[in-house]
């Protein structure tokens, strides 16, 4: 058998020690709803990196108070924020694996309900919501209305982003990843669905990449040559008004002449009636699209529950890196038992835990 998902990645300055990584995942567990991490989120991440992932890549976490999915995210907007993530870096560290972080801009899907709350629509601004701000004043469905960002608006995003991934870096963080996907602000400026702008960014595509590429430069200025950089993309909107696969293609090329390392390919989320063939690695196909027209190393995500699966997408030349989400979630010791399964000799495994290998 191969173990491919265990060959060691190198990504600038890090090399991480196999390919199968734990994606973003929002927690929605900030009570204090300040943005700091709180035991769970260091509980949750740590679990992971015990369980033998390479990387461990911490949820959606605003760069401004008003990039928040919810009131309950993470955020990197203050540096009590990032004295607060160095004990969940140095958790992942002891344990042998990279710690990345995803910063993020909910721009018009921001303030609204943690799943569970079981409420509809915004939070409102008495139970610690804020009016959202985007490319255009279009709703998503469902929820309200959002303000246009003028210049200045998109000008002090661009330099949050950069202040934040400052902070992330002095946190211990080794891999830096930027959310363009899932219908958040990066991406509502890519579509042309939710981007209506006359500016210079809207229009073109090249236009409505513009605050991407703009984020990309500010962030490697701020941080420098080493330090890797991830950008999440929706390679497809599941939608005939919005932007195709092949112009994930170009941004994911332009992304990479801007020193982007990898592409994390996802699909989805700015259109909410989109239907959406889920199954087994559904999202592969564009991801491997991705990384054979564009060259460009990529992630690969969605329903990738199975060793042999994850194994054989790297085999395949489809992806440079497997995410597993809710899987690991169900068993955050997934790498191990991946490895197990593919008769791998994984000399991570915990010392404390070998009877249970026996
Ligand atoms: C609880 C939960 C929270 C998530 N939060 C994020 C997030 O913060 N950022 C992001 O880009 N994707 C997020 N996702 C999407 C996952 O990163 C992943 O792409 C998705 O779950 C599909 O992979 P899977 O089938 O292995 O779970 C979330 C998914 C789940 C289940």
């Amino acid at each position: 058998v191969t173990h491919a998902l265990f060959e060691p990645i190198r990504l600038r300055d890090v090399e991480v020690r196999n390919r199968l990584w734990i994606p973003p995942m929002c927690q929605y567990s900030v009570e204090r709803k300040d943005g700091v991490p709180t035991d769970w989120h260091l509980m949750h991440l740590g679990s992971f990196a015990r369980g033998g992932a390479g990387a461990v890549i911490v949820e959606a976490t605003g760069v401004v108070p008003e990039g928040r999915i919810s009131p309950w995210d993470l955020g990197l907007w203050n540096d009590e924020q990032r004295d607060a993530f160095r004990r969940i870096t140095d958790l992942i560290h002891a344990q042998g694996a990279k710690a990345g972080i995803q910063l993020a801009h909910a721009g018009r899907k921001a303030s609204t309900w943690r799943e569970w709350e079981g409420r509809e629509g915004n939070t409102p601004v008495d139970e610690g919501g804020w009016q959202p701000v985007a490319p255009s004043a279009i709703a998503f469905p469902g929820l309200t209305t959002p303000t246009e960002l003028d210049q200045a608006g998109i000008d002090g995003v661009v330099t949050a982003f950069a202040e934040a991934a400052r902070r992330a870096v002095d946190a211990g963080f080794d891999i830096l990843e930027l959310h363009g996907a899932h219908g958040y602000l990066g991406n509502q400026f890519l579509s042309p669905i939710s981007n209506h702008r006359t500016d210079a960014y809207g229009g073109s595509l090249e236009n409505r990449a513009r605050l991407l590429i703009e984020i990309v430069d500010a962030v490697r200025a701020e941080v420098g040559e080493g330090v890797p950089l991830v950008v999440r993309l929706s390679a497809t909107e599941w939608s005939d008004d919005g932007y195709t696969a092949e112009d994930s293609v170009t941004v994911s090329r332009w992304l990479k002449e801007h020193g982007v390392d990898l592409i994390s390919v996802s699909t989805g989320g700015n259109v909410a009636d989109a239907s959406i063939p889920v199954g087994p690695g559904y999202q592969v196909p564009f991801a491997a699209q991705i990384r054979a027209d564009a060259e460009v190393p990529v992630a690969a995500v969605g329903m990738i529950d199975e060793p042999f699966q994850a194994e054989q997408i790297v085999v395949l030349g489809q992806a440079d890196v497997v995410l597993v989400g809710r899987e690991a979630l169900r068993d955050p010791n997934f790498p191990i038992r991946a490895a197990a399964a593919l008769r791998y000799p994984l000399e991570y495994k915990p010392a404390q835990y070998a009877r249970a290998y026996r």
